[in-house]
C-alpha cells in the first residue's frame, strides 16, 4: 500500500499512534552517544532507543543485567544532545523498577530529568502492572516490552524465540491488551511468532514494534551495532546486515597503523 507520508518537525507518542492509523510503519533503532544518534536522528529515524543493550554492544556484558541506572541516563543525555527530530526512548535498567512501583517512579522520573529523554520502555506484563500505572501517572510515557524480555534471561535460560506455546501466548496477548489498556503509548514485541505479532498488532490501537517478529506490526527495531555489521559472530535469523563495518573498520584502522610504522602519515600537507 503507498501512503502518502505526513512530514512531522518532531516525533512525539501522539505521531506514532497517528502513524499506525495512517498504517505508516514507524522506525527504530538503538543508539548510546551523540554521534551515533546524531547520525541516526538526521537518516530520519522515528524512534531512538537507548537501550541497556548498551550493555552488551558498549560495555562487552554477556547480558543486559549489570548496567545502572546512573549509566543509562548518561548514555540518553549523550544522546539527547545529538538529536532534533526523532522521539528518545531509555529502558529502565534491571533491578531500577522491579521492587515497588514507588522506586519504578523515581527511576523514570530520574531519567526524565537528568538525561532529557522523553520516554521510558519497561520489560515485562501484569507482574509490573502498578510500576507502570505509577509512572504514567506521573505523565511520563511508557513504552511496554513483551515476547523475549532480556532482563529476565536467568528464568528463561536461553535468547530462544516466546510464546510458541498457547499458554504463554495467551499470556503475552493478554498483557499487550493490559498495556494498552492503562495507557502505553507503544509496545515492543522481542522475538516471537509472526503470526501472533501480527494478531496482536492488529487488536490494538497503539503501535507494535517488533524485533524478530515479523512484518505483521506496525514497526521494526534494531540493535544498531547489529545491522551495521559491526560483530560478524552475531547472526540471528532476525537480523538483516546493512553495512559491515567491521570489515570496513578493520581495514581503515590497518592501514592507519601500517601508515604510521611506515612513516608515511603525516605527510608535509597533514602537519603545521
Ligand atoms: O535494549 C535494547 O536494545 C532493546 C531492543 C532489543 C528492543 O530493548
Amino acid at each position: 500500500m503507498s501512503v502518502a507520508k505526513k512530514q512531522y518537525k518532531r516525533i512525539t507518542v501522539k505521531s506514532l499512534v497517528e502513524m499506525k492509523s495512517h498504517g505508516e510503519k514507524i522506525s527504530m533503532l538503538t543508539a548510546y552517544d551523540f554521534s551515533m544518534a546524531r547520525i541516526v536522528d538526521q537518516a530520519g529515524i522515528d524512534v531512538i532507543l537507548v537501550g541497556d543493550s548498551a550493555s552488551n554492544v558498549i560495555a562487552g556484558h554477556e547480558t543486559t543485567l549489570p548496567i545502572t541506572l546512573d549509566q543509562m541516563i548518561y548514555h540518553a543525555s549523550s544522546v539527547i544532545r545529538g538529536i532534533h527530530r526523532s522521539l528518545v526512548v531509555v529502558d529502565l535498567p534491571f533491578g531500577s523498577y522491579q521492587s515497588d512501583p514507588k522506586e519504578a517512579l523515581r527511576s523514570a522520573i530520574r531519567i526524565m530529568k537528568e538525561s532529557g529523554a522523553h520516554s521510558v520502555k519497561l520489560e515485562g506484563g501484569s507482574e509490573i502492572k502498578e510500576s507502570i500505572k505509577r509512572i504514567l501517572k506521573a505523565g511520563i510515557p511508557v513504552m511496554g516490552h513483551l515476547g523475549l524480555t532480556p532482563q529476565s534471561i536467568y528464568k528463561f535460560g536461553t535468547y530462544t524465540v516466546r510464546a510458541k506455546e498457547e499458554e504463554e501466548a495467551e499470556k503475552l496477548k493478554e498483557d499487550a491488551k493490559m498495556l494498552e489498556r492503562i495507557g502505553c503509548f507503544a509496545l515492543v514485541l522481542e522475538k516471537v511468532p509472526a503470526k501472533l505479532a501480527k494478531e496482536v498488532a492488529e487488536s490494538l490501537t497503539i503501535p507494535v514494534i517488533g524485533i524478530g517478529a515479523g512484518n505483521g506490526v506496525d514497526g521494526q527495531v534494531l540493535v544498531i551495532h547489529d545491522m551495521l555489521g559491526m560483530d560478524h559472530e552475531f547472526n540471528p535469523r532476525f537480523l538483516r546486515r546493512y553495512a559491515d563495518l567491521n570489515t570496513i573498520m578493520t581495514s581503515a584502522i590497518k592501514q592507519y597503523n601500517d601508515d604510521v610504522k611506515s612513516r608515511d602519515f603525516p605527510n608535509d600537507e597533514e602537519q603545521y
